[in-house]
């Protein structure tokens, strides 16, 4: 114990100059709070993704290693795979429909404000490759389970008498201008310590010593026998966004997702073509799933700086807004493949329309020639496809 007291002095030390702030989920307790409470884990408040774009679009961060469940590179343990301690049986059993509270601490060093959100993601599949004991998720199956757990966002506004403000540091236009994610004061005030107004250590952190924040939320109607809850922290003014997983089961629902039916998708595609190709095999199932993953790949050269997002006629898709449109990853990318690919859950039988954008550094947009794309969601039970098609 001496030399740990001694790590975590030196720890105090080298922090007390940064104006980061820290934070984990603590109810239900997390992974980070199981790796705390047994040693293995030095500082459960950071596990952090950095440096990204964290303000003001919440969600046009990949999360690449950090996953839905965080990455902590201080002590390299990666919580998208389940350890002795944690992620081999659920917490907590939630019933679909009640509405419970959630908490998660902020560190007293930096308090950065930010907006924050609960999420599960309904389709157990993804799920399942950050619950499969002794197997690390790739980067593509991280962003996979990301996307999912982004369109699976507990709205805050879905708990009656529940207070949902917009946050004071983003204005209207911002794509941080949305009450379904939780807020923080404004980062003149209290910041996310005044959501509790608690006081220093009424919950555990390394660092500082830390405050609590707790909201409520309601319980998705959904079955799964073990699943997650994610809670994703995007901190205002540093590039900074902290993760971390519960192991939760919950009962009563009706939109249950098989684990059974997932199809293999191939992203076969040439640099000389503007065609699109979509494959997908055909199990079978009872009901279809509430959702399939489909992945965008898109073949296209960028230089630093540069994102490509696509953009399109439905809500997953930003619904032709540009500030809502959703990033793709390079995590892939090479010169002779330079492949950037995103998955997003979208409901079976779902029609729609989109392009690819290309975003500069600067913010400036380019769209890609006419016509619009189109895709139709297949409703044959398959739980992810992928479509693949070059910049033209
Ligand atoms: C879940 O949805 C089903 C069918 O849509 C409905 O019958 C049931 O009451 C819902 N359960 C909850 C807990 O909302
Ligand atoms: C693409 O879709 C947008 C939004 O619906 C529409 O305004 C535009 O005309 C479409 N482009 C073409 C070439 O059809």
């Amino acid at each position: 114990m001496k030399s740990s007291i001694a790590i975590l002095v030196a720890s105090a030390v080298s922090f007390a100059t940064s104006v980061y702030g820290h934070g984990y989920m603590t109810i239900p307790k997390s992974r980070s709070r199981l790796g705390a409470e047994s040693g293995i884990d030095t500082c459960p408040e950071c596990s952090i993704l950095e440096p990204v774009t964290s303000w003001p679009d919440l969600t046009a961060a990949p999360v690449a290693r950090s996953g839905p469940c965080g990455y902590n590179a201080r002590v390299s343990v990666d919580y998208n795979t389940p350890a002795t301690l944690w992620g081999n049986a659920p917490v907590v059993t939630y019933t679909a429909g009640d509405t419970v509270d959630v908490q998660w601490c902020v560190d007293h060093n930096g308090d950065h404000g930010g907006m924050f959100s609960y999420r599960i993601c309904q389709d157990q599949a993804l799920v399942d490759k950050l619950m499969t004991s002794g197997y690390i998720p790739t980067i593509a199956e991280k962003e996979a389970a990301e996307a999912c757990f982004e369109a699976g966002t507990l709205s805050c506004t879905d708990v009656s008498g529940q207070s949902c403000d917009y946050s004071g540091d983003c204005t209207a236009g911002q794509a941080c201008y949305r009450n379904d994610w939780f807020t923080c004061n404004p980062f003149s005030g209290t910041k996310c310590q005044g959501v509790d107004n608690s006081a220093l250590g009424s919950c555990y952190t390394s660092i500082s010593g830390g405050y609590t924040v707790t909201k409520k939320i309601k319980i998705p109607n959904y079955s799964s026998a073990h699943t997650l809850l994610s809670l994703r922290w995007n901190s205002f003014q540093t590039g900074q966004i902290y993760l971390s997983c519960a192991d939760i089961a919950i009962t009563g629902g009706t939109g249950t997702s098989t684990t059974s039916s997932s199809s293999t998708s191939s992203s076969s595609s040439s640099t000389s073509s503007s065609s699109s190709t979509t494959s997908s095999s055909t199990p079978s199932c009872t009901t279809l799933p509430a959702t399939v993953a489909v992945t965008f790949n898109e073949l296209v050269s960028t230089v630093t700086g540069e994102t490509i997002k696509v953009v399109g006629s439905i809500s997953q898709l930003g619904s032709w807004n540009t500030g809502s449109a959703v990033p793709l990853s390079a995590s892939q990318y090479t010169s002779s493949n330079p492949l950037w690919a995103i998955t997003v859950s979208i409901p079976p039988g779902t029609s729609f329309e989109y392009k690819f954008i290309k975003v500069s550094s600067s913010g400036a947009i380019t769209w890609e020639s006419d016509p619009n794309r189109s895709y139709t969601v297949p409703s044959d039970c398959s739980t992810s496809v992928s479509t693949s098609a070059s910049w033209k």
